[in-house]
């Protein structure tokens, strides 16, 4: 461990702030390669006098966060860590990197069943790091859930940060096509979770390029209309959910009424969309009958 001393410490902080960034990345990379946590660096900012032990020393965090201005790549990718809700997930560049909006669908899934102890079955499609599933499968142990995505890169990335973040077992992971790997699942499931690809193809041409040079296209893109994803989720749910089973979605921010059609053509029923805490109508819920 090397030794720093507050003063040193909150000199270089402002320093690293003044070439560019945000707050929230420098926090990801002292927290992940510095060891600094956010606890830290709050009693640090009141008793400057104290001092600060890292991982490695400022010279090399210093080199990382330039890396991460100079090229535009994601902090996250660059600590191969990220944050999101009370886990520490790995992360690289096959995965996207889990959004803080994205937290609330287990908000929403605490809404729906309300004791820990609940025993439910659910599945995930499309996990990424395996957030969501993690999430889930922690908050609610007598749960089983299954966990999908197109990718065995990208699975093997989720299971490692389920072992990493679980000594439980009620979480499985299956690779292929949206509901294709779930087919012995069929009528059995009590809710079933997407965040799917879902931008507009025009859109991602145009985001800024710390997303579209670094994240994965395929975590992403919804087709021309954004919701090619969302169609097949949806048209594909009743076979897969029991009777009065759950599904909730992740939308873009304009979505909401189109996805909620889809529901309705379906024959979904107590659909609802859920704003996140933009004020966005970024969820939608809904009944299978
Ligand atoms: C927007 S990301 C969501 C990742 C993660 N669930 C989250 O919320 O951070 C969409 C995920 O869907 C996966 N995916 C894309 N097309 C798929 C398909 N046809 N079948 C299954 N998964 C797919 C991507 O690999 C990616 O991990």
């Amino acid at each position: 461990m090397l030794c720093v001393s507050g003063k040193d410490f909150l000199f270089w902080k402002k320093k690293q702030l003044s070439k560019g960034g945000d707050q929230q990345s420098l926090a990801v990379l002292l927290d992940c390669v510095g060891g600094i946590t956010i606890s830290d660096l709050n009693l640090i900012s009141i008793n400057p006098k104290e001092n600060l032990h890292l991982k490695n020393n400022l010279e090399f965090l210093e080199s990382v966060w330039d890396d991460h201005l100079l090229k535009s790549c994601p902090i996250q990718y660059l600590c191969g860590t990220t944050f999101w809700r009370d886990l520490e997930l790995k992360v690289s560049n096959k995965v996207l990197i889990p959004r803080s909006e994205t937290e609330l669908i287990i908000d929403i899934v605490f809404n729906i069943f309300r004791g820990k102890s609940d025993k439910f079955f659910f599945a995930e499609l499309g996990t990424g790091s395996g957030a969501i599933s993690i999430a889930l499968s922690l908050a609610y142990p007598f749960s089983e859930g299954v966990a999908t995505d197109i990718n065995h890169d990208i699975l093997e990335i989720a299971s490692k940060n389920y072992i990493n973040s679980s000594k439980q077992t009620n979480l499985k992971f299956y690779c292929g096509n949206w509901w294709s790997p779930l087919e012995n699942f069929k009528g059995k499931l009590d809710l079933a979770i997407s965040n799917p690809p879902y931008i507009p193809k025009d859109t991602y041409e145009k985001l800024p390029k710390e997303v579209k040079n670094f994240e994965p296209k395929v975590a992403l893109v919804g087709g021309e209309d954004g919701l090619k994803h969302i169609r097949e989720i949806i048209q594909r749910a009743p076979l897969f959910l029991k009777e009065k089973g759950w599904l909730i979605l992740e939308n873009h921010f304009d979505q909401g009424e189109k996805v909620k059609q889809l529901l309705i053509e379906n024959k979904f029923t107590s659909i609802e969309i859920v704003k996140d805490l933009s004020g966005i109508g970024r969820f939608t819920i809904g009944r299978y009958k």
